[in-house]
């Protein structure tokens, strides 16, 4: 396709990382439009496109920030609409979970003991990690599965745009642990569900939390060949 190079799809895949530091730089509401615009060409079953965003910046954005951060400091218990992840993850994921979230713990300089700058990093994810804008992700309060994946195709372009963009973003389901406190503050009635935030800006790479990567599994992991896949005829690279 014209235009469309492995090594510029690629090259925006791989950057597009958690960035959970951000500039004091507002991101002006023409660049989001067309991230949004861009985004919303993800596929959906029977083009039903379900995904809808709020997009909070400026005092909407600080209200917000101050009302999670107040939950939090009142020890309220995190309430989401729907589970992330089984009862008992397995052990692959749960020891992917565990790498990941030490790595961004010592990629901020915090101790594994620290309970309190521990809870200080928890407590950022509801101030959106200082970015400028954060968007709230949300569907029908009756969704089905089908339709959190749509949702999720919707949420990688918003992100993969981002990038194309030259911002950073970090998915944040901790935020939808204040599902309440988010609708009543968006003025979002009970019939929506909230799926997950997106803290959005430009990103701080001096930051070594912006730097993190945590390790992939290689296809041996996570793919299953059947028949037989006849050797290269293209240059797919
Ligand atoms: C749906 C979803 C929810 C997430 N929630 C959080 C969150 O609340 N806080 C956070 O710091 N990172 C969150 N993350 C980011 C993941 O930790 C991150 O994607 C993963 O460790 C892989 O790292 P990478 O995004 O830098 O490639 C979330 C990611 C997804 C997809």
């Amino acid at each position: 396709m014209e235009g469309v190079t492995w090594t510029g799809f690629s090259a925006v895949l791989r950057a597009r990382q958690s960035k959970r530091c951000f500039l004091d730089r507002p991101v002006s509401r023409r660049v989001l439009e067309k991230v949004l615009r861009a985004a919303a060409h993800a596929p959906s079953t029977r083009n039903g496109q379900p995904w809808q965003v709020a997009v909070v910046s400026g005092s909407s954005r600080d209200a917000l920030a101050r009302r999670l951060c107040a939950d939090f400091d009142h020890g309220l218990e995190p309430k989401p609409d729907y589970p992330n992840r089984p009862a008992r993850p397995d052990e692959t994921t749960a020891a992917r979970a565990r790498e990941a979230g030490a790595g961004v713990l010592r990629a901020k300089g915090i101790a594994r003991e620290d309970r309190a700058a521990r809870r200080t990093h928890v407590r950022d994810n509801l101030r959106f990690y200082g970015a400028p804008v954060e968007m709230i992700f949300h569907l029908p309060a009756d969704a089905p599965p089908g339709l959190f994946l749509e949702m999720g195709l919707f949420l990688e372009n918003v992100m993969l745009a981002l990038v194309a963009c030259g911002l950073g973003s970090c998915p944040q389901y901790s935020v939808a642990g204040h599902a309440d406190s988010i609708r009543d503050e968006l003025g979002l009635g009970a019939d929506r569900l909230i799926v997950c935030g997106l803290a959005v800006g430009y990103p701080d790479e001096s930051m070594a939390v912006n730097r993190f990567r945590p390790r992939r599994a290689v296809p041996a992991e996570y793919v299953q060949w059947h028949g037989r896949q006849p050797p290269e005829t293209g240059s797919a690279g």
